[in-house]
Parts: C-alpha cells; sequence; structure tokens
C-alpha cells in the first residue's frame, strides 16, 4: 500500500518526478525548454510552494499561474494536446508514488485547474482580470 501526500517532502517527490517526466517528453520538453527557457533552479522551489498550498493548506505561494501562461501562450499556443499529456503525465506521477484522499485530490485539481487554464486561454478576451486563485477558492 502506498502512502498519502502528507508532507513537504511528499510534495516535492511529487513535484521533482512530475518535472522529470515533462523534461524526458517529446511533446512538453521543447516547450518548457527551448520555449520558456525555464529556469528550472527558479521554478521548482515555487512548484513545490503552489502544490504545498493547493495540497496540504500551507502558506507560501504567492502569484498568479494564469499570468505565466498567457505570456507562454503569446509566445507558442498551448494545444488542447498539450493539456492532455500534463495531465497525463501528472496522474501517472501521482498513481506511481501515492494513493489517498490527498493523492486523489491532487488529480482531481490538477485536472480541474488544467481544464480552466486551457479554457481561459481559449477565451482571452473575456476572462481578464479574473485569476485561478479566486475560482479555486470558490
Ligand atoms: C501544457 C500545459 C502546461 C505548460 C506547457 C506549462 C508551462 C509552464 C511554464 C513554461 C511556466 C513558467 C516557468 C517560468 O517561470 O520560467 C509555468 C509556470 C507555472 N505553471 Fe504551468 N504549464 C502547464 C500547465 C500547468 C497546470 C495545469 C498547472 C496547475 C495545475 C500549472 C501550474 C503552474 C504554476 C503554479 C506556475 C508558476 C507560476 C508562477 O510563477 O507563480 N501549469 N508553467
Amino acid at each position: 500500500m502506498k502512502k498519502d501526500i502528507e508532507t513537504m517532502t511528499d510534495i516535492q517527490l511529487l513535484v521533482d518526478n512530475f518535472y522529470d517526466k515533462v523534461n524526458k517528453d517529446e511533446m512538453l520538453s521543447p516547450i518548457f525548454n527551448e520555449v520558456a527557457k525555464v529556469n528550472w533552479e527558479k521554478h521548482m522551489p515555487i512548484m513545490y510552494k503552489f502544490w504545498a498550498s493547493t495540497l496540504l493548506g500551507e502558506q507560501g505561494y504567492v502569484g498568479n499561474p494564469m499570468d505565466a501562461h498567457f505570456r507562454l501562450n503569446e509566445k507558442r499556443k498551448l494545444e488542447g494536446e498539450n493539456f492532455s499529456r500534463w495531465k497525463s503525465l501528472f496522474v501517472e506521477t501521482v498513481n506511481e508514488l501515492f494513493e489517498g484522499e490527498i493523492a486523489n485530490r491532487a488529480k482531481k485539481s490538477a485536472f480541474a485547474i488544467a481544464d480552466l487554464m486551457f479554457y481561459k486561454l481559449q477565451n482571452y478576451e473575456q476572462s481578464a482580470g479574473v485569476n485561478i486563485g479566486e475560482i479555486r477558492r470558490q
């Protein structure tokens, strides 16, 4: 029986493994590394905080995830298939490492945010000014 996601160490394991997969993925790796030219040393601690805040209620993440993706989408339009791949790698990672209530919540949140993000990128005009944090808190 695998454990659930309970501590910051668990979050780091999840996020590290997820981005390992992203970096090996033929479709997503070029988007992160060639288009966005992500500085991984900077990005990883932000992602630890984001997921710790989403799943464990930890303080620490400040930011607006939509902005980063609007900027990226302007450089290179993000397609439905990019989000499908992102979601499948995320679920695969969670399932390999964890099981339980929070693990299930991680998958549900990731899907909800990914779908909302894609929707907003497609409907940029209408959604300007609404951030993902507001919607998640409802
Ligand atoms: C095809 C799907 C996606 C791609 C290609 C993508 C790519 C990126 C890139 C390039 C960045 C900027 C990194 C940097 O600052 O250098 C970023 C930031 C981020 N992404 Fe994504 N992303 C995707 C989906 C998602 C989803 C579904 C979530 C949430 C569930 C998410 C959460 C975040 C967060 C929290 C940040 C940090 C924003 C900040 O700086 O505060 N991303 N993403």
